[in-house]
């Protein structure tokens, strides 16, 4: 569906596993988890906001900050006419870093499963910078999709995948999930992706287990969205917030512990929870430049350049597709 020559929006009506769904079939092994896209309903997402801004969550403020630092040698990599295709772009508040620093850019291409979240980005994006035209797609980029006709000169495709959303995948999917990236980027593709540092436990520790408790909030709003929106009746009191850094598998853990023997109900069916079990919601996996370097390789990416803050919290990797 093209709107104007400056905004079009292409629907591949992708089909989302519903949330019911995924609670039932995550809470009836004996190992619990809930994927963590769950957690950014309109008050998760909310929470997160918060995370962002905390003193202990450095991963967001160093990222922009590494982005607005180096832009103009980023935008001298992607060169002119350059066609950005970003995974997952929510609101698209780095890729305006990037835009703004860019020349002449061809295309804004943002692709997320959240079809009006979408729409309201990139509508917003194409009436802010009206000499970018943002071509939206609403598709699961988690698998392979076709990408449509980019206007204007033809200049490279560089993927954007910010955030060190990467670390949420476990490696293998990582690998997979870069290869996918790489065979809708197409040959002589580039890639610039945030990935956050291995780092003194201390730090990440603290980044996932925040004085105020937000973090705790955003953990457990997964259980209070099960409540809300599947009829269920978990007791809050009785679940905590648990998180730490594993240094053997270099990733952070995040899961909702149950405090004592009980059991819910959820939309109809009946869970028990046994005192100290945990239910998984997310992994963080963190990555030196080198390991990084290794993984982006076994999907064909080759290092051009990375850069780092001053306190090496995070890196920005840039690649080019053999
Ligand atoms: N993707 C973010 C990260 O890995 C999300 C996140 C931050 C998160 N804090 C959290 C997810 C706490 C679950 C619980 O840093």
């Amino acid at each position: 569906m093209r709107d104007d020559a400056r905004f079009a929006f292409h629907d591949l009506a992708p089909g989302e596993e519903s949330f019911r769904d995924a609670v039932w079939r995550g809470l009836a092994g004996p190992r619990k988890a809930i994927p963590c896209k769950f957690l950014y309903d309109e008050r998760g997402s909310e929470l997160f906001e918060q995370i962002c801004r905390l003193p202990e969550y450095y991963p967001t403020r160093t990222e922009i900050a590494i982005l607005e630092e180096n832009a103009d040698e980023i935008a001298a990599q992607m060169g002119a006419h350059c066609r950005i295709i970003e995974f997952g772009s929510g609101a698209s508040h780095k890729a305006r870093i990037l835009l703004q620093a860019l020349d002449r850019p061809a295309a804004y291409v943002p692709v997320d499963i959240s079809r009006e979240h979408l729409r309201e980005a990139a509508a917003s994006l194409a009436e802010d910078f009206p000499d970018a035209p943002v071509i939206a797609v609403c598709a699961d980029y988690t698998g392979p999709f076709p990408l449509p006709d980019l206007p204007g000169p033809a200049g490279k495709r560089v993927g954007f995948f910010p955030g060190s959303s990467i670390g949420n995948f476990e490696p293998e999917a990582a690998a997979r999930f870069l290869r996918n990236y790489a065979n809708i980027l197409g040959p002589g593709g580039e890639m610039l992706i945030g990935v956050d540092l291995k780092k003194d436990p201390h730090i990440l520790d603290a980044a996932y287990n925040d004085r105020a408790g937000i973090t705790a909030l955003f953990n457990l709003n997964l259980f209070e969205r099960i409540n809300r929106e599947l009829d269920g009746d978990l007791d809050l009191d009785l679940f905590e917030h648990f998180a730490f850094y594993s240094e053997s598998k270099g990733r952070i853990e995040i899961y909702i512990r149950s405090l004592a023997n009980h059991q819910a109900m959820i939309a109809g069916r009946r869970f028990r929870f046994s005192a100290g079990e945990l239910i998984h919601t997310e992994y963080s996996y963190k990555y030196s430049v080198g390991e990084f370097r290794e993984l982006a390789a076994s999907a064909g990416f080759r290092p051009v350049d990375t850069w780092i803050d001053e306190g090496e919290l995070f890196s920005v990797h840039y690649f080019r597709l053999r």
